[in-house]
């Protein structure tokens, strides 16, 4: 991933490698060093693995010099992403000549991508769990105690860890991620996900709601609701539409927001993925008639050339995705849009790229995740296409769309200069101490001076400058909540 937001790949580049650790919960048991990668669902899935293990009797660590077991949650999207967990596995492994003892995990997609590969050719690894096989990691835990290797990667139909209460690992308390659904059942042809995350399914909407309530009894302010394609969240529906159980209500992916949305005036809605194939007027007009439902759309486009998308397998041409882009407008006239460009993908054209130059002009999101292709084994992509757009081609077509962005996001940036914006405080500036952060509805962060307000508290902030990625400004007003 993700936010991936997309709020996914927010994260993805703020949190690669970051270290995410829990307050311990039981004294004296062994130390626990928990590592993340990749997208916000690999975060929130790192919440569960923290569970799971608590209780179990473990404790946790920020230091992983003390630690007793090392789980590393990894991120297969492009070769880059497996490449600096190879290195920091090579860390470890030397650290386990010097720490006999030690257990070595890897969990999350590289993990199930490549399996037994880790034990068995590499020898980097003591433990290998797949995304759907945490529960059963104090029995793995055990195995490697009694001096076996131990692997469970296989995927499931149902898991969807609906019944864990994840532990947070964000020790802030504002902002927190909620996965409603696992799993994808698209085959575009240059992703690895359906391949590691296995299909989609979706989870039970009272499980959302009351982990929801949860959070924002504990006072967080903000939930992202999270899912590889979240608008085909369903709930007691086949993909046809059929239902399932008549005795069950059915929800889809607009009913779940309104029904979160409900929770409280003061908890704000986001949501990530949208997929242009699927993303409903119902979902843009539920966004819309909600305060509290962010307007943020992330919306990967990939190209702007139909062909392209054809090969990449995607359901949509360009025509398609200009008239999603159009129905935002109309429905939600003040909405960010953000999107994923891929350069270079199999046989890409100078003209086809030149499509996604002239869809950037027209379009011009608010934001932009950029790469160059990365071929990833197995994928359709791999197996159909070649992988013959030259490495240095695929870095100056990225160069060209990156520069594009810059731009366009700086225009929407200065646009905003003299409005004034709703922003939910998330602490100190990471520049200054005398500053303090947090982001607008549009997903953008904002930095203004500290006053009589905190964390968790939503302000008024006149915007008075702008860089390409952050705005700044002066509180006029601390909003009191709702009743
Ligand atoms: N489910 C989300 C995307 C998840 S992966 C969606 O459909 O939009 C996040 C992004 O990584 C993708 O949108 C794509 O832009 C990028 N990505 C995925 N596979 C890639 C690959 N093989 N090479 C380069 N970028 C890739
Ligand atoms: Fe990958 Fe496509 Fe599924 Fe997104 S929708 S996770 S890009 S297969
Ligand atoms: Fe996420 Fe990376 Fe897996 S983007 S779903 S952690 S391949």
């Amino acid at each position: 991933m993700s936010n991936f937001l997309d709020l996914n790949k927010k994260i993805d580049e703020s949190r690669q490698g970051e270290v995410t650790t829990i307050k311990n919960k039981i004294k004296g048991g062994k130390k626990l060093f928990l590592e993340s990668y990749g997208c916000a669902m690999n975060f929130s899935d790192s919440e569960v693995v923290a569970s799971i293990l608590c209780d179990n009797g473990y404790t946790t660590t920020t230091d992983e010099h003390e630690a007793d077991i090392i789980l590393i949650n990894t991120c297969s999207i492009r070769d880059n992403a497996e490449n600096r967990v190879r290195k920091r596995l090579t860390n470890f492994k030397n650290r386990k000549k010097r720490q006999p003892g030690l257990i070595v995990g890897v969990l999350g997609c590289m993990a199930e991508r490549l399996k037994k590969t880790l034990l068995e050719e590499e020898q980097l690894v003591d433990i290998v769990a797949g995304p759907d096989s945490y529960r059963d990691l104090p029995n793995l835990i055990i195995e490697v105690e009694g001096g076996q290797k131990a692997v469970n990667v296989l995927l499931s139909r149902e898991e969807t860890y609906a019944d864990i209460a994840p532990v947070r690992l964000d020790k802030k308390g504002v902002t927190s991620f909620v996965s409603i659904t696992r799993g994808c059942d698209n085959m575009c042809s240059f992703c690895v996900v359906p391949f590691t995350r296995g299909r989609e399914r979706s989870r039970d909407p009272k499980t959302i709601l009351k982990e929801c309530q949860q959070l924002f009894d504990n006072g967080y302010r903000e939930v992202t609701l999270l899912g590889q394609n979240v608008d085909s969240y369903r709930w007691n529906m086949t993909s046809k539409g059929e239902i399932k159980d008549e005795s069950i209500p059915t929800t889809n992916f607009a009913e779940l927001m309104a029904i979160v949305a409900e929770i409280s005036p003061d908890l704000r809605i986001r949501f990530s993925t949208s997929h242009p194939k699927d993303m409903s007027d119902e979902v843009l007009h539920v966004i819309a008639s909600y305060e509290n439902i962010c307007n943020y759309i992330h919306l990967p486009i990939q190209s702007g050339n139909s062909e392209v998308l054809k090969r990449m397998n995607r359901g949509y041409t360009r025509e398609w995705y200009l008239n999603r882009i159009e129905a935002i407008r109309n429905i939600i006239p003040d909405c960010a849009i953000t999107t994923d460009i891929i350069t270079g993908f199999c046989d890409e054209t100078d003209e086809e790229h030149a499509d996604t130059i002239s869809i950037m002009k027209e379009v011009q999101w608010d934001f932009a995740y950029m790469y160059k292709y990365s071929e990833r084994p197995k994928t359709l992509a791999e197996r159909r296409f070649e992988d013959n757009v030259p490495e240095e081609l695929k870095g100056s077509r990225l160069t060209e769309v990156i520069n594009i962005q810059r731009d366009n996001s700086h225009i929407k940036n200065k646009f905003q200069i003299g409005k004034v914006h709703k922003v939910l405080v998330e602490g100190t500036s990471k520049r200054s101490e005398d500053f303090m952060s947090g982001r607008n509805d549009h997903n953008t962060r904002v930095i203004f001076p500290k006053g009589d307000f905190g964390v968790c508290d939503y302000v008024m902030v006149k915007i008075t400058d702008c860089t390409t990625a952050t705005l700044l400004g002066e509180v006029e007003e601390i909003l009191k909540p709702s009743k």
